[in-house]
């Protein structure tokens, strides 16, 4: 049966037709998946059964090396095992519970609440993340997430602006992110996540451009410091209008793959004190395919 994307959004985001992609090997579906990647920017994969294995083989698969520079391997070990390109998005800690109002763990996850494009805080970024639900709330408790896509807020914006924008560079750090809600990385911390520099306006396969934007984006270079921050909230307001906003509420065995070039996406707020919510990430690496 041919794989099938139906557009739950007038600019991005689909919906794939049923199919299990632990069994997908063939080059022609994973070429028409990266297609529709390129098209819609984030697709929805419902009934997944993966293993953690199977999660990895086929994010390699789909497109190549894995990214496993993550902050969270610097605040704590990973419950999940040694592979740190297996992330746990997760409320629970080591020891299976849910961790406590005041954990570190829990205060650094928290940064994920925040609009954000995953590991800009690393050169070269992230590419696709695919995120797969294995525990999830009942959908009215919350834990939904949002994407924003950044090629329509690219397009949207006013001609002068977007030559004001042509060719500036932005630094990122996952320090300076954190630091905004109050999480304080040690020094040793700090050391190990040094930031990292990207182009603002991002040229995408198929031509598209993007606003390449992040909670982690710190300063503008060759700018003051007050003046590229004011430019980095204003398109991130812009950016955010709910015009270019899709909410995805999940249900378990969903795995979601955005495009990091193309969109934003927050954790939004749920009663994580009482309530497990469990998905694991893979994140591959933006370089030359
Ligand atoms: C992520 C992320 C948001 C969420 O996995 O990279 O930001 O809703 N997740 O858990
Ligand atoms: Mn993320």
């Amino acid at each position: 049966m041919k794989l099938e994307f139906k557009g739950l959004h007038p600019y991005f985001f689909a919906e794939a037709s049923p199919i299990a992609l632990s069994t997908v090997h063939e080059p022609e579906t994973l070429a028409a998946i990266r297609a529709a990647m390129d098209a819609h920017a984030v697709i929805v994969f419902h009934g997944q059964a993966f293993t953690d294995a199977e999660q990895l083989a086929f994010a390699r698969r789909l497109d190549g090396a894995l990214h496993a520079k993550t902050g969270a391997r610097v605040v704590a070990k990973n419950r999940l095992g040694e592979d740190e390109a297996l992330t746990d998005i997760s409320n629970v800690g080591e020891d299976g519970a849910l961790l406590a109002t005041d954990d570190r763990q829990r205060l650094y996850r928290l940064g994920n609440r925040l609009w954000h494009t995953d590991a800009s805080f690393e050169d070269p970024p992230g590419r696709y993340s695919m995120l797969h639900a294995r525990v999830v709330p009942p959908s009215e408790v919350g834990g939904d997430t949002e994407f924003a896509d950044m090629r329509a807020a690219y397009d949207a914006l006013g001609p002068e602006t977007k030559a004001k924008l042509e060719g500036l560079r932005v630094r990122h750090s996952i320090a300076y992110s954190r630091r905004t809600l109050g999480f304080d990385f040690s020094a040793e911390e700090e050391k190990l996540l040094p930031g990292a520099e990207h182009p603002l306006v991002r040229r995408l396969p198929g031509g598209r451009r993007s606003l390449y934007l992040a909670s982690h984006a710190a300063e503008v270079i060759g700018w003051n410091l007050p003046e590229g921050r004011l430019l980095l909230r204003e398109l991130i307001e812009h950016a955010t209008q709910p015009r270019f906003v899709h909410r995805h509420t999940w249900r378990a065995g969903d795995l979601v793959i955005w495009d990091n070039r193309a969109t934003m996406h927050r954790a939004t707020p749920f009663d994580d004190a009482h309530v497990r919510r469990e998905l694991r990430r893979v994140t591959t690496l933006d370089i030359a395919a």
